[in-house]
């Protein structure tokens, strides 16, 4: 067996805690929701009922409205200031057995259920398939009636969490615009944001230059207290704006999975709501509204203004994934894709490109290489037609990660590994990437 192979089997089993995986040791005990979807794929090439039990575990912190959360905490008394810092509880529509975030991430588990479907057998496969598809089908109309509430096609994001990729800069860049309180520009001012890490877990472990800015923490801290002030009620959020977002990836992914949602109920005999496929299919012209014909790449939206926020990221080419966009726009995509000044750097593809000024090559989701988005690009590469693209992506992935091991994120000019070590969904997808 490959050695990378078993590398990524040790660290999903030293991150599984029987009902979930853990993204990674020590800075990440709880549950998240793509990590959990990524780490089910990782898990179906090893376990196939594992890999189920990542998905029912996720389920249960499903809202009474609908809404999957972004993270399911661990209950231990030593977590309880996490789970305190989004109070679940205050919202009536959360779970009462369990505590969980208020907000979602990008639904990618229709995704993770088929990948497990694509290993069981046909009667196992519709069975499954049968079991998780209620509540799917009710997050899918979740995401359409609370965050599409225009009837535009694209759902709506009211906190950078939800897109993943937590400081990317265009989010970073409006909500410093757009609602940052006057005492988090004092703090700024005055130079106070060092105080910032005492309390900070992550900073403690990890070089600080590799995580996101203390006063980008903090706004990023304050969205969470403002929302949690309105006890997670869209209507509340949504009357006095926040600053929110159509995400490009969000929606993307979004795209995606309602296809492969429509796949696995044809599987299962059961028909989707005639208005949920109405909604689907708006979503994937809605998603050219989203292109940009100066940069070439699609851009996420102020859900407010409407306007395109155009700082480029790695966001601005995953409709490649979505697979609904025309041949002419993916031919457009992948030449900035395989431009070398721009994102096809040593180790591909960076979370944001070299040639603008916000390209950080240490840090978070401002630079670094992370494996989810270039599993989720590989992927489309492939779908489209992509075939050499998809294959060098994929070769240059899994060299990156034979020569720095396992990590959450990489430097994309030398390929050091940074964040935490013995990280999940690099693992997982990693695996897929070796077994497909
Ligand atoms: C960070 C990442 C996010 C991920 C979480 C757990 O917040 O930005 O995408 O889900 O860590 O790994």
């Amino acid at each position: 067996m490959d050695t990378l192979s078993e590398q990524c089997e040790a660290v999903l089993k030293l991150n599984d805690h029987s009902k979930y995986t853990a993204p990674g040791p020590r800075l990440y005990p709880h549950q998240w929701l793509w990590d959990s979807a990524f780490a089910a794929i990782g898990w179906s090439h090893i376990d196939t009922k594992r890999a189920k039990q990542e998905i029912f575990s996720m389920l249960d912190g499903q809202w009474s409205n609908g809404m999957i959360p972004h993270m399911i905490f661990d209950m231990h008394p030593k977590y309880a200031q996490d789970r305190g810092t989004w109070r679940s509880w205050v919202s009536p529509l959360s779970p009462n057995h369990l505590a969980t975030s208020g907000i979602t991430q990008p639904p990618i588990l229709a995704e993770a259920v088929s990948r497990i479907g694509a290993q069981l057998q046909k009667p196992q496969r519709q069975q499954f398939y049968k079991k998780v598809l209620p509540a799917l089908i009710k997050y899918h109309q979740w995401l359409y009636t609370e965050r599409d509430p225009h009837n535009e096609g694209l759902v709506l994001q009211i906190h950078p969490y939800e897109t993943g990729l937590d400081n990317t800069p265009p989010w970073m860049t409006g909500i410093r615009e757009h609602n940052r309180p006057w005492w988090i520009a004092a703090v700024e001012k005055l130079h106070l944001d060092p105080l910032i890490n005492v309390a900070r877990r992550d900073t403690r472990a990890i070089p600080p230059n590799q995580r996101m800015r203390n006063i980008d923490a903090l706004v990023i801290w304050d969205v969470i207290r403002r929302l949690r002030r309105k006890h997670y009620d869209i209507d509340k959020i949504l009357h006095r704006s926040l600053f929110i977002i159509d995400d490009v990836a969000f929606n993307s992914i979004f795209i995606r999975n309602n296809t492969i949602l429509r796949d696995i109920a044809a599987e299962a005999r059961i028909k989707l709501p005639e208005d949920l496929t109405d909604r689907m299919k708006r979503s994937e012209q809605a998603l050219e509204s989203l292109w940009d014909d100066s940069f070439n790449v699609y851009f996420s939206r102020d859900f407010i203004t409407n306007h395109l926020l155009k700082e480029p990221t790695v966001a601005s080419l995953l409709p490649l994934y979505a697979g609904t966009i025309s041949k002419e726009r993916a031919d457009k995509l992948v030449k900035v894709l395989t431009n070398n000044h721009v994102f096809w750097l040593k180790n591909p593809v960076p979370s944001v490109p070299r040639n603008v000024r916000r390209f950080d090559q240490d840090r978070y989701w401002q630079g670094p290489t992370w494996i989810n988005t270039n599993w989720l690009l590989i992927d489309g590469l492939e779908r489209m037609g992509y075939k050499n693209e998809s294959t060098a992506l994929k070769s240059h992935t899994i060299e990156m990660m034979r020569q720095h091991g396992i990590w959450e994120y990489y430097n994309p000019l030398t390929g050091q590994g940074l964040g935490s070590p013995d990280f999940s969904w690099s693992a997982a997808l990693a695996l897929d990437l070796l077994n497909t």
